[in-house]
C-alpha cells in the first residue's frame, strides 16, 4: 500500500522538492497550498496521481476542509510533513522587532503547525506507522553561540522544536521529529545559499519514508541526530 503523505506549503522550494522525491519513490503525495489552483498545477507537474489540497495552516476552517477532503479521498494519513513557514524579519535587530511581527510569525510557524497536527491526528491514527516531520531550522537551535539574525523566525523554530517534543509525548503511536534542511536556494533562503532544494529535501524524504520508526522526538539534519 502506498504511504499517503501530505506536505504543507509544497508548491515551491523544499516542499516541492520533497514532493518530487517522495512521488518518485512511489508514495501517494498530497501537495498543500493556500491557493488551490497553484496546488493543483504543482501536483500535475510532479506527476500523474499526485493529489492537491487547499490548506492555509493559519485558518481552522481551511484545515478542517483539508482533513475532510483527505479523509474522503484516502481514508487515512501516513505522513504529515509540516513544511509551511514564513520568514518576515530577515536581518532585523531584536530591539527593533515589532511584537506584531513575532506574533504573525508564531501564528504560522508554531500555532499553524499545532493546528494542522491536532486536526490530522485522527487520520494519522488510522495509519499502521504514522509519522509527523516538522521542518525546523538550525536557526532555532539553542546549542552554540547566540546569533542576532531574524529573531522572530529563530524564536519560532525553537518553539517548533518544543512542539515536536510535546507532540512526541502526546502521540505515542506517532513518530514525530524535527529536521533542518540546511540553508537552501529557495524563495526563503535566497540565491546565495549553498544547498539546492533537493539537498534540503533529502532528510525530510528520509524521515517520511525510510528512517526507523524507533527514531522519535529528535532533531535531525543530514540524516543524523543533532542537538536541540
Ligand atoms: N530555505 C532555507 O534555507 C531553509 C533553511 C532552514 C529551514 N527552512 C525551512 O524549510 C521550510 C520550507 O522553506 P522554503 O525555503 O522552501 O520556503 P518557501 O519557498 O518560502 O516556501 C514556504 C512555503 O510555505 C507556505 N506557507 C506560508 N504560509 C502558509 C500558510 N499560512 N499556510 C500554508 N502554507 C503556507 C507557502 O505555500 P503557499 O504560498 O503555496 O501557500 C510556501 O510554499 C520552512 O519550514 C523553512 O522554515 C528553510
Amino acid at each position: 500500500m502506498k504511504p499517503v503523505i501530505l506536505i504543507t506549503g509544497a508548491t515551491r522550494g523544499i516542499g516541492l522538492a520533497t514532493a518530487k522525491q517522495l512521488a518518485a519513490r512511489g508514495a501517494q503525495v498530497i501537495i498543500g497550498s493556500r491557493d488551490a489552483k497553484r496546488a493543483a498545477e504543482a501536483a500535475a507537474k510532479v506527476g500523474s496521481g499526485v493529489a492537491s489540497v487547499a490548506l492555509d495552516i493559519t485558518d481552522q476552517a481551511s484545515v478542517d476542509g483539508a482533513v475532510k477532503q483527505i479523509a474522503q479521498q484516502f481514508g487515512r494519513l501516513d505522513v504529515l510533513a509540516n513544511n509551511s513557514a514564513i520568514l518576515l524579519d530577515h536581518y532585523q535587530s531584536l530591539l527593533e522587532l515589532k511584537p506584531e511581527v513575532l506574533l504573525e510569525t508564531l501564528k504560522t510557524n508554531v500555532v499553524g503547525t499545532l493546528r494542522v497536527s491536532q486536526a490530522f491526528a485522527p487520520l494519522l491514527g488510522k495509519s499502521e506507522a504514522p509519522r509527523i516531520v516538522n521542518v525546523s531550522s538550525g536557526a532555532g537551535q539553542l546549542d552554540g553561540e547566540p546569533q542576532a539574525w531574524a529573531p522572530a523566525y529563530c524564536i519560532s523554530k525553537t518553539a517548533l522544536n518544543m512542539l515536536t517534543q510535546q507532540l512526541t509525548a502526546a502521540l505515542p503511536e506517532v513518530m514525530v521529529n524535527s529536521m533542518c534542511p540546511g540553508w537552501c536556494r529557495t524563495e526563503m533562503g535566497g540565491d546565495g545559499a549553498p544547498r539546492s532544494p533537493e539537498e534540503g529535501a533529502d532528510t525530510l524524504t528520509w524521515l517520511a519514508l525510510e528512517a526507523p520508526h524507533t527514531l522519535r522526538g529528535k532533531f535531525v539534519k543530514d540524516r543524523v541526530v543533532i542537538p536541540w
